[in-house]
């Protein structure tokens, strides 16, 4: 059986924090697709062309310690507004999403381009000041010498240049379930996640 469970939203909302909760969950897989941008905009950096680093992506690249920085972040989001970077990597997830036993996938057109047909849709959301507060937390625990104030004006720039592109970009789908988590500790936020999901699993019986 397959069952696709796509999990979208704007950075620092919580989609990895809840799909992982989730996939462990249900005892389904999980890809963070954001890996794959940052993985791109790694190689970007470090001097390649944006569609060939795309097209040259392997697991390697996914596995690599040095992607979650807020550099990295930046890079991602630039190459992530290219249509053929986005094109090359649409095999990889889509046969993911397909793979026997359930899968979750995060990121920002999972839910509306990668996998329009997934059994549950979430949009993950929470204020920008919430999630550059997560973020400024979450860089600084690592030792990363950031201030809040650039981390809110990084999330912000990304959160538009993420809704702004022309190719896939980010908005819920028409028939995502939103899930705002301002306001709701993790232990919530994927409570409120799992309910909605063990009621479609429900319905298909
Ligand atoms: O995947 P995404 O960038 O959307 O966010 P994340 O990596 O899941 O979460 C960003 C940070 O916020 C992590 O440090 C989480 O522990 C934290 N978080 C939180 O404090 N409260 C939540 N309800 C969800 C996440
Ligand atoms: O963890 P966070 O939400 O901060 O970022 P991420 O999910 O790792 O994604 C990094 C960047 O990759 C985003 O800002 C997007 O520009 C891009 N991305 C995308 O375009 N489509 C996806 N499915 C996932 C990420």
């Amino acid at each position: 059986m397959s069952f696709t469970i796509a999990i979208d939203g704007p950075a620092a909302a919580g989609k990895g924090t809840v799909s992982k909760g989730v996939a462990a969950h249900f005892g389904f897989a999980h890809l963070d697709t954001g890996l794959l941008y940052r993985a791109v905009g790694r190689r970007v950096l470090a001097g390649e062309e944006p569609v060939a680093a795309a097209r040259a992506l392997s697991q390697a690249d996914l596995e690599r310690q040095d992607l979650r920085s807020a550099e990295v972040a930046q890079a991602a989001s630039k190459v992530a507004v290219i249509p053929e970077v986005r094109a090359a990597l649409v095999d990889f997830q889509r046969d993911f999403a397909r793979r026997e036993g359930g899968a979750v996938l995060d990121g920002r057109d999972i839910g509306t381009v990668i996998c329009p047909d997934a059994e549950v849709k979430l949009f993950v959301t929470a204020s920008p000041e919430v999630r550059a507060e997560r973020r400024y937390l979450e860089l600084t625990g690592k030792g990363a010498d950031v201030t809040r104030d650039q981390i809110l004006a990084e999330v912000r720039e990304r959160d538009a240049r993420d809704t702004e592109r022309s190719t896939a970009p980010l908005k819920p789908a028409e028939d995502a379930v939103l899930l705002d988590t301002s306001d709701l500790s993790i232990e919530e936020a994927l409570a409120k996640a799992v309910s909605v999901i063990e009621e479609r699993l429900g319905q298909r019986g």
